[in-house]
């Protein structure tokens, strides 16, 4: 079976998840999508208001920022995959009957992680993308720290041979003035990064240059 097969058999299964209770608020599950052959991938932390709503990863304001910078490096939506820690929208209902996001909480990303696991092992890329904290605390090391750690790379990874963590675009589009061009410019770097490492190596790690 191919790759893309074996991805769409997955996806199938994982559409009808109930091993959470994001399962009793979602309007649908958030599957990856992309490239099932890509060399790089990029998990986020899980679906929003829009994503849930359109069933695709990175399609509202974050997505968009994110479609933005990919183009600006030279990259294609569809040359990459996209994915999420979890799966199914996580939101709380406040006082006043509105619908907030909120963070993955512990029970719901370890029901969730099978998922990625086994999109990662089926896709076998070279670079990893985390796109925020809860991504980097799965996939890198827990407590990981933003400020300190964004940009660097990790070779710790059994997906990948090399994995990093940048600021999550939503992060990047909460941030003002200056701030935000900072921002905005760390991300556009370390995708960029991203995109130089996956170039210069095939799939196993092992550079592209040779020497003689
Ligand atoms: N934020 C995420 O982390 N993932 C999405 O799919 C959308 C927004």
């Amino acid at each position: 079976m191919s790759v893309a097969e074996e991805m769409r058999k997955l996806k199938e299964r994982a559409m009808s998840c109930t091993d959470c209770d994001l399962h009793k608020t979602r309007t649908q599950v958030v599957f990856g999508e992309g490239n099932p052959e890509a060399k790089i991938v990029f998990v986020g932390e899980g679906p929003g208001e829009n994503e849930d709503r359109e069933g695709r990863p990175f399609v509202g304001r974050a997505g968009r920022l994110l479609n933005q910078v990919l183009e600006e490096i030279g990259l294609k939506r569809e040359e990459v995959w996209i994915t999420n820690v979890i799966k199914c929208r996580a939101c709380t209902i406040d006082k006043d009957g509105r619908v907030k996001n909120r963070p993955p909480r512990v029970g719901e990303v370890n029901a969730c992680k099978k998922w990625l696991d086994a999109e990662l092992k089926l896709i076998k890329p070279t670079v990893i993308v985390c796109l925020g904290n809860p991504a980097a605390n799965l996939l890198i090391h827990k407590g990981f720290k933003m400020l300190e750690e964004r940009g660097r790379w990790f070779e710790s990874s059994p997906y990948a041979p090399f994995i990093m963590a940048t600021l999550h675009p939503a992060f990047v589009l909460r941030q003002k003035g200056e701030a935000f061009e900072r921002a905005r410019a760390d991300l556009v770097n370390d995708l960029l990064e991203a995109k130089r490492k996956a170039e210069s190596t095939d799939k196993r790690g092992g550079s592209q240059l040779t020497l003689f």
